[in-house]
């Protein structure tokens, strides 16, 4: 059947904050030859396509004048294995959590600690999603990406990617550029289970398992989720709002002299990860609502949707809440989802 785009599509029942959003032109891309095949006809050329997966990281506006493309590229395959790695490769449009559990069902671990993430396996990428002390780029190898400049298909490694927290190359000179149509993990062959995540710890401890199965650390890290994160077909939002603010050795050691109990994390270059989290619930903000959205009761660092808002109530709320922090801790806390 050849390829038709549909117009004025409601993306609402697509994004899980469930904004309200009529997208001019959308389209289903089910495989990467699709995908050439558009670029080469110059369906594109007018303007760069938003790239929708899982709509999990979104904020959409009420209208969208631009082209969607819905990626729903299926499959999933091991495709190598050496000493050390099995070698699993993923359509971009696979939901990234049954790729997950699917992994781990096949006796190929690696992924547990990253369960129950929202959004599909071509958008975990974008963003180098983590979570109970793992990121997406300690266990990638590579990825197949469509070029919108040529129309051809490349295939870029770690390195390409420039993976750093909750940032990669495709949030900078790669957004609108490059589409995800398959991702490529490298899983170890001799596994250790990764607990040194306080609660995650906890959590398996309360279960009394000292010795767990990758299944064992799934199951636990998606019961801290549910406990801790709103579902989002309950009530809408992006999980974290903000990232975690990064901040010098100075202002680390000003924030820590006033406020001795603040959590922080130290990195690899010396500077310290804050926790917007509390940052936002001493503000005061935390189960605080403005209009119809609100910083969630049970994490703070969630924003949700309690029925009815727009992007501008988002909006909204986001610069009362960075306001606040900023005028209490002089700190910045940068928005995590994307706003076409
Ligand atoms: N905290 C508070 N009040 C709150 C929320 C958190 O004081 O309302 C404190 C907690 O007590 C804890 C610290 O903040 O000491 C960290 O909280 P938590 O363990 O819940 O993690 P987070 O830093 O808020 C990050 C990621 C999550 C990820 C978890 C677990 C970011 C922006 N968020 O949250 O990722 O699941 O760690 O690794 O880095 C996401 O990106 O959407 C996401 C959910």
């Amino acid at each position: 059947m050849p390829f038709a785009f549909q117009h004025d599509y409601t993306l609402s029942g697509l994004n899980t904050f469930g904004l309200p959003c009529v997208a001019q032109r959308y389209g289903e891309i089910l495989s990467a030859s699709q995908l050439t095949g558009l670029v080469r006809r110059g369906a594109l050329a007018d303007a760069p396509p938003l790239i929708l997966g899982g709509g999990s990281n979104l904020l959409l506006p009420e209208t969208l004048a631009a082209t969607v493309l819905h990626i729903r590229i299926p499959g999933h395959a091991l495709v190598g294995s050496d000493d050390d790695h099995h070698f699993v490769r993923a359509g971009a449009g696979e939901n990234w959590h049954d790729f997950v559990r699917w992994t781990l069902e096949m006796g190929w671990p690696g992924l547990e600690n990253l369960s129950l993430i929202p959004g599909t396996v071509g958008a975990a990428p974008v963003q180098n999603i983590g979570a109970y002390g793992l990121e997406i780029k300690d266990r990638f190898f590579a990825l197949e990406a469509v070029d919108l400049r040529n129309g051809t298909i490349v295939t870029l490694d770690a390195a390409d990617c420039r993976f750093a927290y909750r940032d990669s190359l495709f949030k900078h000179e790669g957004a609108g550029r490059f589409v995800i149509t398959a991702v490529t993990f490298r899983l170890p062959k001799r596994w250790t289970p990764l607990t040194r995540y306080g609660e995650l710890a906890r959590e398996l401890g309360a279960r009394g398992l000292i010795d767990p199965s990758p299944l064992q650390v799934s199951d636990a890290v998606c019961a801290i989720r549910r406990r801790k994160l709103p579902d989002p077909a309950r009530l809408g939002n992006a999980g974290s709002f903000f990232k975690n603010p990064v901040v010098s050795p100075a202002q680390f050691e000003m924030l820590r002299a006033r406020f001795p109990e603040m959590p922080a994390y130290l990195q690899d270059d010396g500077r310290h990860k804050l926790a917007a989290g509390w940052l936002i619930e001493q503000a005061g903000w935390r189960g605080r609502s403005l209009g119809p959205v609100g910083m969630y009761e049970g994490q703070a660092l969630v924003m949700v949707n309690q029925g009815g808002a727009t992007r501008r109530d988002v909006e909204a709320l986001a610069d009362s809440v960075q306001r606040s922090v900023r005028e209490r801790f002089d700190v910045t806390l940068e928005m995590e989802p994307v706003r076409p």
